[in-house]
């Protein structure tokens, strides 16, 4: 789900707006918006897109005055996609909103005690829960008097994050209360809460989701991420585990559950609004797709010290604790599993260290056998896939090493890792990931040299000329998406394909996968990928005359004449009458007699060859959905971030 809050002097309803419609690709089965104005709390809210409850507040000319507000788009878990279920949701007496992204596991116990104590619930959302026990709270904390300490809010003028902005009496009683009902809930939640007696404050609170502060002269925003509040300011400020923040024109303080305060970490988003906007193209993933040579050039630029060494963008491990790595767990979700596919065959072969990758989802649930010698790789271009984030937990908790690939600064998983390498790919919105899976390919070719490296395996030229070799990469990529117009003509002839195969080899393997999801997710249409070699052992039987088979070949230059039993699988598949769709790199003659259609990709050496491979694909896909008449940048069912597991 995505989340904004506001509070300052600008109308709220107008900041709130803009801000989901730069959010809404964390989900977009509902909308809603609330607003305190004038002693009255408004709230409204749809189900569908945003573009419905913007239609509704249209039509209704309702008006929401006050300058205090937030809003929601939802990705539903507890609940379908309806009116009632959408948010914010309210207490009995209408006087507190809620939204919240993640879920509440305790909130069918609490339910039943509210429902004990006289409250009617008209949703079946856990969210609506935290609006009645902040009403109970509220009234309780009333009835037994104020609170006395003094805090110093982090002001978006100050030099330092605390200490120097204005000294406020205490935690405002809805800020107490919600750090009081935080206590109960178990799950994971980002939470928001207005009040209708108290404009001029919004307050939040988070575990296990994201929620970040931007900091505005006389005006402050909680959102889900930076993109929401990046067009007003690009101060940010992190808030951390079980934290409740309280945010107000001139500042906002941020406490623990303990109610003790805390100092978030500032910083300044490096990139501006109009990364976040189409720039032109009818859609982000367009825009996206043609912005990989330079998120490529970006995340590999800068990488060997004056030393000739790999450095990481964080690294709280020694050269001792890398040496003594003994073994290499890959964690990720959707996309970036594929990457970690990919990265398996680098690590391996770089290192000699033995390397797993794992759905990040099952990881802890089979009591993978960890300790200090262990290194967890976890891989996620938002950095709050909460799968994934788990996963690293559950890995620190026994003791082993954490080391982060992401693409989001400030986010939850490289806060939880011991070392981080970020793709600097700027923001993506497109659900479906393009360019960041680009990044993660190449961070994690980074992460296996610098491996190799600091443990000894690869000497200081091997990896410079390594390196050398990969930033030539993003002229690569530039050549290949410049030759895709053909792709485009081939997939518009498809859209009315039941099915595609997608088969692959070595790391033409993950490339075939990603190449089989992103048809899926885009143009949901039945799409499998298969190691080429594997579809003797039975994928062979869903060959029939006419179906799509797409081949990813690697190098004839490669090693075991791989390429050569490629050629041999197409034909395979061509002699039970396949259409063969042949990705090969220039200059390989042999697979011509037996490719229906061939896209030509530039050669490369083996391991780097999935930065050029998945481009066709990537544009294969988007057409094919786009002649569908789908809407690329939010598939149905999906969303950017998944924060719920
Ligand atoms: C969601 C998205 C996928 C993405 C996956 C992992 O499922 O729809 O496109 O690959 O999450 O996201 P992450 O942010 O962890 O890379």
């Amino acid at each position: 789900c995505g989340i904004i809050g506001y509070v300052g002097e600008q109308p709220a309803l107008e900041v709130v707006l803009s801000g989901l419609r730069r959010l809404e690709y964390r989900g977009y089965d509902s909308a809603g918006v609330a607003v305190v104005g004038g002693g009255v709390l408004r709230t409204a809210r749809r189900a569908g897109r945003l573009a419905n409850l913007e239609k509704v507040l249209d039509e209704s000319g309702e008006q929401m005055p006050g300058t205090t507000g937030m809003g929601h788009t939802r990705w539903a878990t507890h609940g379908g996609p309806t009116d009632v279920n959408a948010h914010p949701h309210t207490d009995c007496t209408g006087a507190v909103a809620v939204i919240h992204n993640g879920i509440i596991e305790n909130f069918a116990e609490l339910r039943a005690e509210l429902e004990a104590a006289g409250h009617e619930l008209s949703s079946e959302t856990d969210t609506e829960v935290v609006a009645h026990l902040l009403e109970i709270e509220i009234a309780r904390a009333a009835a037994a008097g104020p609170a006395a300490s003094s805090v110093s809010p982090v002001s978006p003028v100050s030099a330092s994050s605390s200490g120097s902005g204005q000294r406020v009496a205490s935690a405002h009683p809805v800020t107490e209360a919600l750090r009081v009902v935080c206590r109960r809930l178990r799950g994971a939640f980002t939470l928001v809460v207005l009040h209708q007696d108290h404009p001029g404050v919004v307050v939040g609170a988070r575990r296990n989701s994201p929620l970040v502060v931007g900091l505005g002269v006389g005006e402050a925003f909680l959102a889900s991420d930076v993109s929401a509040f990046i067009a007003h300011t690009r101060e940010a400020l992190e808030i951390g585990q079980d934290q409740v923040v309280e945010a107000r024109p001139d500042g906002v303080t941020v406490y623990d559950f303990d109610g003790t305060p805390v100092e978030g970490r500032r910083y300044h988003v490096d990139w501006d609004a109009s990364a976040a906007e189409k720039g032109g193209f009818p859609y982000f993933m367009l825009k996206e797709i043609s912005e990989q040579p330079e998120a490529l050039a970006d995340t590999l630029r800068g990488r060997l010290s004056n030393e000739g060494a790999i450095v990481l963008d964080e690294e709280r491990l020694s050269d001792q604790d890398f040496r003594d790595i003994d073994k290499v767990f890959i964690v990720a979700c959707g996309t970036a599993y594929h990457a970690g596919l990919i990265a398996k065959y680098a690590i391996e072969h770089w290192t000699r260290l033995p390397c797993e990758v794992e759905m990040a989802s099952e990881f802890r649930y089979r009591d993978p056998v960890l300790d200090r010698s262990t290194l967890v790789i976890a891989i996620s271009q938002s950095g709050e896939t909460l799968d994934t984030l788990m996963a690293v937990k559950h890995a620190r908790e026994q003791k082993a090493r954490v080391l982060a690939i992401c693409n989001t600064n400030g986010s939850t998983i490289p806060r939880e890792s011991d070392a981080v390498l970020y793709t600097r790919c700027g923001p993506e919105v497109g659900v479906a990931a393009t360019k960041t899976f680009l990044g993660q390919v190449a961070a994690c070719l980074l992460v296996g040299l610098f491996l190799a490296q600091t443990r000894g395996v690869l000497y200081g030229d091997e990896v410079a000329a390594y390196v050398e070799r990969l930033q030539r990469m993003p002229e690569l990529v530039r050549r290949t998406l410049g030759t895709v117009e053909p792709v485009r003509e081939l997939a518009r002839s498809l859209a009315d394909a039941k099915a595609v195969l997608f088969l692959g080899r070595h790391v033409g393997y993950p490339v075939a996968l990603e190449g089989a999801l992103k048809l899926k997710e885009l143009a949901y249409m039945h799409a499998e990928g298969f190691p080429a070699g594997e579809l003797k052992h039975g994928p062979i039987a869903l060959i029939e005359p006419g179906l799509p088979v797409v081949v990813v070949v690697p190098s004839p230059r490669g090693r075991a004449n791989l390429h050569g039993k490629v050629v041999s699988n197409i034909q395979e598949v061509r002699a039970r009458g396949a259409r063969t769709i042949v990705i090969a790199e220039d200059g390989d003659t042999d697979v011509e007699p037996y490719a229906d259609h061939l896209i030509r990709v530039p050669a490369t050496s083996s391991l780097f060859a999935p930065l050029v491979t998945t481009l066709p694909l990537q544009v294969f896909a988007c057409e094919l959905a786009l002649a569908r008449g789908l809407d690329v940048d939010q598939p149905r069912n999906l969303a950017k971030s998944v924060t719920v597991e």
